[in-house]
């Protein structure tokens, strides 16, 4: 069925709100190996000027494999996540009168940008306009914006100064979809409002292109409810690569961009196209006060390895509260995270794709000849790994450099002589030294391993 023929419900189920709402039985936590998307769902191969440039401009962005996503806006204020106005259906007017509240405390990006760059976050994104249509940074095109409402500050420019003090590359991510724009449903019926809508949109990302300097990721979203001709995406692209020679951008204006944006699971794209997949630390992007449903450190650092083994970016979320503080959890799990990651951290950074398959309690992420197991659930003394057809040199606990005894046979090597309880709760990284890259094959291991004779009556 094409966009046009989906009704409402269809569309919002695609574009999210259906794909938050099945995270918890979707989601691939890290137990299992990275899933990967069919072929027929690869956008065609791009012409290799293009992947020349593309490589260029993506280059630091794979080195850095995770980062921070921030939604925040005043939804924020709500605290009932940033689909409030949608689902509750709540009256514009009466939104609104959230602008009138909102008045956040100054540079309160900078405590998010130095607990992003604690947790071993490279890169921050952030809404700089949600479906709620609120714009956070200055723009002529709109009074509704944070500069002209209570508030009187350009909220992006702090994020921008905040993320770039930190070293950190900076993200905008661009909500197409608008909830509050008189144009911004209706554009999909009238021509002369959409090429309003158009120009109102095109004009917006072009203010952000222009106005806060070097840009490193545009993030869009939702394109609801036209398509990449009805945005005009590809003259969109075009207008941004000019302005910001060096960005890089997602699918999400119908068109393929970059990257890929799986959202609350972890599926590996195919042929090397990139992919960074994003996630909720609880079940909501914009502060929820009620939503309890928190990921444990543990399993961030399990989803994190997971993405770096598929050769993935991993962008987690938080949502901070109105007047800028993060909440007490996600400070609490992202410093957790941060101190896995000052030990920790290389095994990730330096990760290329490892192709093997999954463990029960531990997962891999390799880099050149060496293999990284991480071992979440710890076995006791002895670490089992199955069908690795590479030849190990020897093995170390990545953190303290202590050898690690083994004993390799043909469809099996053992760690062997480890302490009886986890060296590092979350996930402890043995390293193995391989005479060559690491390669494991489960299928060989349960078609080859020598059966003994049974009694079978058959
Ligand atoms: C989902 C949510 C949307 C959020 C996005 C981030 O699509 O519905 O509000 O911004 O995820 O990827």
């Amino acid at each position: 069925m094409d966009k046009k023929g989906m009704t409402r419900r269809d569309y919002l189920y695609l574009m999210g709100a259906g794909a938050t709402a099945l995270a918890t039985s979707t989601v691939n936590v890290g137990c299992a190996g990275t899933k990967e998307r069919t072929a027929k769902e690869q956008p065609a191969e791009p012409n290799p000027a293009e992947v020349t440039d593309r490589a260029r401009r993506m280059q630091w962005w794979h080195a850095a494999k995770f980062g921070m996503f921030v939604h925040w806006g005043l939804y924020s204020g709500l605290g009932r996540h940033e689909w409030a106005i949608d689902i509750e259906g709540i009256p514009v007017a009466e939104y609104e009168r959230l602008a009138k509240q909102f008045v956040p405390k100054p540079n309160a990006a900078r405590a998010w940008a130095r607990l992003a760059k604690q947790a071993g976050q490279k890169y921050m994104v952030m809404t700089t306009k949600h479906l709620e249509g609120f714009c956070l940074f200055n723009t002529k095109y709109t009074n509704y914006c944070a500069p002209k409402q209570a508030c009187g500050r350009d909220l992006v420019r702090e994020f921008v100064e905040a993320a770039r003090k930190e070293g950190l590359g900076v993200g905008f991510y661009y909500c197409l979809w608008d909830e509050h724009h008189p144009d911004g449903t209706r554009c999909a019926q009238d021509e002369v409002a959409r090429k309003r809508f158009v120009e109102y949109t095109h004009g917006q990302i072009r203010e952000l292109c222009t106005n806060y300097g070097k840009i490193d990721v545009l993030w869009y979203d939702a394109p609801w409810p036209l398509d990449a001709k009805g945005w005009e995406s590809e003259k969109m692209n075009k207008m941004v690569f000019e302005l910001q020679p060096d960005i890089i951008v997602n699918n999400r204006n119908d068109l393929p961009g970059d990257f890929s944006t799986p959202e609350q699971e972890i599926v590996a794209e195919k042929g090397g196209r990139a992919w960074e997949s994003c996630m909720t630390m609880n079940d909501s992007w914009g502060y929820h006060k009620a939503d309890d449903a928190w990921k444990s450190p543990k399993t961030i650092v399990r989803n994190l390895i997971t993405c770096a083994k598929g050769g993935g970016n991993y962008l987690l979320n938080i949502g901070p509260k109105a007047d800028g503080s993060i909440p007490e959890e996600s400070v609490r799990i992202l410093t957790a995270v941060g101190k896995w990651m000052e030990k920790n951290g290389p095994t990730i950074y330096q990760a290329e794709p490892f192709q093997g398959g999954w463990h029960t309690y531990a997962n891999y992420t390799r880099k050149g000849n060496t293999l990284y197991v991480h071992v979440h659930f710890w076995p006791g003394s002895t670490v089992t790994v199955a069908g690795l057809r590479t030849k190990v040199k020897s093995a170390r606990l990545f953190a303290t450099g202590q050898p690690v005894d083994f004993k390799q046979e043909e469809f099996r090597v053992q760690f062997t002589g480890l302490p009886e309880r986890a060296p590092d709760e979350l996930a402890t990284v043995i390293e193995v030294e391989c005479d060559g890259e690491p390669v494991q094959d489960m299928e060989w291991v349960r078609r080859e391993r020598p059966r003994r004779a049974v009694d079978v009556t058959l």
